[in-house]
């Protein structure tokens, strides 16, 4: 069973992440660690509260690649996208098909049914990052119908978030696509998503089939 981290801020000096350059491999060690041999690194874009150096992502990433091969690491760049009210999209994708999403927890944009849409036809599949922070979304809304059963989206929920009443909602509902980190640099979270994993093996298993048929 393959083990992905799809979602981490873990690019020193690129965006919010506090991993310092110097814990870097020490942080890739508690990945191999917890089993963990793949990791996106997924940095802030468009993110009204967050300052990513855009032009810092591809040389970090290229830094931070090597580095982590030498734990047996592979790594994926892509990136955690704001949805506003964007009309020009600038995100980087993940595996070139499908773009981690994020919005304002409190309120989903007045159009952002448009957005996500709008990135779909443009042949990216959306992941919906952290759901169980949406106050505004459920597994039972007919929002989130739209976005899953109409627009296909996929489901991410965090290792942490996954022990909260809104988590375990999601998890119970059978929609949960993915659980990963969203780790800025706390190395307790690498073990914290094998744990996680260990007790949804339903999640475990697509996480391992999305490895297969997309990665391998
Ligand atoms: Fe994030």
């Amino acid at each position: 069973m393959t083990i992905i981290d799809i979602h981490t801020h873990l690019l020193p000096r690129v965006d919010d992440s506090t991993l310092k350059k110097w814990k870097f491999s020490a942080m890739m060690g508690k990945y191999k660690e917890a089993g963990i041999e793949r990791i996106v690194f997924s940095p802030h874009i468009d993110d009204p509260f967050v300052d990513t150096h855009r032009d810092r992502i591809q040389p970090v990433f290229e830094w931070a690649k090597e580095k982590a091969a030498k734990y047996g690491i592979r790594c994926y760049l892509g990136s955690e996208f704001y949805v506003r009210s964007q009309k020009d999209f600038s995100f980087i994708p993940h595996f070139n098909t499908h773009v981690l999403c994020e919005t304002d927890t409190n309120f989903a944009p007045s159009d952002y049914l448009d957005t996500v849409r709008s990135i779909t036809e443009k042949g990216y599949k959306v992941i919906l990052a952290h759901v169980e922070r949406y106050k505004f979304l459920s597994p039972s809304s007919s929002l989130f119908e739209e976005l899953h059963d109409g627009l296909g989206c996929l489901v991410q929920v965090n290792a942490r978030g996954a022990r909260t009443p809104e988590g375990r909602a999601w998890l119970k509902s059978g929609v949960v696509d993915f659980i990963a980190t969203d780790n800025h640099g706390d190395e307790s979270l690498p073990v914290a998503l094998y744990e996680i994993l260990g007790q949804y093996p339903q999640v475990a298993r697509k996480m391992d089939s999305f490895v297969r048929e997309h990665l391998d």
